[in-house]
């Protein structure tokens, strides 16, 4: 009951504060929720329907910290491993109200424009438009140092799928639905999300319930 109406107030919270803030400091991760990871592997699959339903902020800090978030704070090590520990990906969150910068070391989502730009991250896919969260992984390559173009983009796109891969076996294990995707209005999105000439969108990941 307690836990019940803990979600209840979230879900208050966040639509009265309509996460527009220019900063929302998210809840601490819940490291106890969600099946068992052979569960998680047996479960792991691409939806094509997403549920309207808005996740509360609870579920979002979770997915984030899954995602890309720090996880040996002495270190200020992440979830995900990359190329040399270069730290090249960032992720970026679009619901119906705007877009945001997950700040992994505040465990927070700082305010980069406001809007629906659902669509964008749907690109052709228009269907998908519908999911309330889209998460966008981005890599800067600018963090990889002494390494070619070439290289750069490889490690960037290997960075980009193990984000991408926690977040399905997030999804997986919490019974939240998603899918790997590369689809995306990149021209309109770079836009949207600010992005510096070296930072480059790879994959986006809508979730629901
Ligand atoms: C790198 C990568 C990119 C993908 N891009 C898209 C995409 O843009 N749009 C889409 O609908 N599905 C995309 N998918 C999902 C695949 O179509 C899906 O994983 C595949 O059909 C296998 O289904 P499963 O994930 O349920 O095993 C992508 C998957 C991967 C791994």
């Amino acid at each position: 009951m307690r836990a019940l109406l803990f979600s209840a107030i979230m879900v208050l919270a966040l639509s009265s504060s309509g996460q527009t803030d220019s900063i929302t400091q998210l809840p601490e991760p819940s490291k106890v929720k969600g099946k068992n990871i052979m569960e998680a592997f047996a479960n792991r699959a691409s939806v094509r329907e997403f549920d309207t339903q808005e996740l509360d902020l609870q579920e979002i800090a979770d997915l984030l910290w899954a995602a890309n978030g720090i996880n040996r704070p002495a270190e200020g090590k992440r979830t995900a491993p990359t190329a040399m520990n270069s730290q090249d990906i960032d992720v970026y969150l679009v619901n119906s109200r705007g877009a945001y910068l997950y700040d992994a070391k505040a465990h927070a989502l700082v305010l980069v424009n406001t809007g629906d730009y659902r669509s964008v991250v749907a690109g052709t896919q228009k269907d998908f438009a519908k999911a309330p969260v889209f998460l966008v992984i981005v890599s800067d390559i600018s963090r990889f140092r002494r390494a070619d173009e070439n290289q750069k983009l490889t490690w960037a796109a290997m960075d980009a799928a193990i984000v991408s891969q926690n977040i399905n076996l997030y999804c997986a294990g919490v019974g939240l639905k998603t899918r790997p995707r590369v689809w995306m209005d990149s021209d309109k999105l770079k836009d949207v999300l600010k992005l510096s000439p070296s930072q480059r969108l790879m994959m986006n990941n809508p979730v629901s319930r």
